[in-house]
């Protein structure tokens, strides 16, 4: 099982050199998509993947990601458990379709870096030939994901370099279409990514492209960033930072708004509810209140 990377933390960030290296690795994707091949690791600003794992506890982040991660719990104290409670939903929600929906592939956008139980690790562990394409736009989660998510044997696991802002030329990856089968279902997975959508980004438009691509029997769920459950001030601060710009693009959506991202699916139950609510796994006491996750998770059949 691939174990999260607790040695290569990036003191200093991979050279150009290394980037380009990397790509001429056997099985990396033919130039059609790359979305953060050609640009070079930024470590002055804060880069969403980065932040998230300084979040959980990684250490595959710099100083402007820390500094980033730092503010934002400030103002809500309770992001790190909000983190592992998004990673305990992705779990949940790929277990639950795999074993109890039957779908053995996975177009996952939003990968993110590297830690304990990735979907092909979840997914492979139930069913050890799924198929899982991971997606991300980040140069460094690039990086370490061709080295560590390399999957069971009996199934495969690829790695595309490309942008959910332009889901239409994602889709056209070469690595990508010769992987999906297009004849079997699909699990669509954009957990925690679509918050990084602005409305200019139109991720309904994205969604749909991508939902309009899915064979019939595929299934979409999503995690998605919401103000819903705090208080005014609280909401007002965390607006006011995406406003400012300084942390990277951040959009956090009503339950309305969410739902007008996935309107026409059939909602699977639960429906909307926060992620801590989405099937939760454990004793009812201990399953997290609502303005400690900040966000809403789902699961919808696509037709
Ligand atoms: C908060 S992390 C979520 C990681 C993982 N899905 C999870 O839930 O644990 C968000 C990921 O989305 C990626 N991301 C952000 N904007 C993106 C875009 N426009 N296209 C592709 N990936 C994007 C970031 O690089 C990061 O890896």
């Amino acid at each position: 099982m691939t174990q999260p990377d607790t040695t290569a933390s990036p003191t200093d960030p991979p050279s150009a050199d290394s980037l380009a290296q990397n790509s001429a690795r056997p099985g990396a994707p033919a130039a059609d998509t790359r979305a953060s091949e050609t640009s070079a690791i930024d470590s002055t600003r804060p880069h969403p993947a980065r932040r998230y794992n300084y979040w959980l506890g990684g250490k595959d982040n710099f100083a402007a990601d820390r500094d980033s991660g730092d503010e934002v719990t400030k103002v809500f104290p309770h992001v790190a458990v909000a983190a592992r409670e998004n990673r305990a939903f992705l779990q949940r929600v790929v277990t639950h379709l795999v074993r109890d929906l039957g779908i053995t592939q996975f177009l996952d956008i939003g990968t993110g870096l590297p830690t304990a139980d990735n979907t092909h690790e979840i997914a492979q562990r139930i069913h050890p030939a799924a198929r899982i394409v991971y997606v991300d736009n980040d140069p460094l989660v690039l990086v370490h994901a061709r080295a560590l998510l390399t999957g069971h044997p009996d199934g495969q696991t690829v790695y595309v370099d490309a942008d959910l802002r332009n889901a239409a030329a994602l889709l056209q990856d070469s690595q990508l279409r010769a992987t999906v089968r297009w004849d079997e279902p699909v699990g669509l997975l954009l957990i925690a990514v679509l918050h990084f959508l602005t409305d200019a980004d139109e991720p309904r438009r994205q969604i749909r492209a991508l939902i309009e691509a899915m064979p019939a029997g595929s299934y979409v769920a999503l995690s998605h960033a919401t103000s819903d459950f705090f208080d005014p001030d609280t909401t007002a601060m965390l607006a006011a930072m995406a406003a400012s710009g300084a942390h990277g693009p951040y959009r956090a959506r009503t339950r309305e708004e969410v739902e007008a991202l996935v309107a026409g699916l059939e909602l699977v139950e639960p429906g909307i509810v926060p992620v801590s609510q989405w099937r939760p796994d454990g004793p009812d006491d201990q399953v997290i209140p609502p303005e400690q996750t900040g966000c809403y998770g789902l699961l919808a059949r696509i037709r």
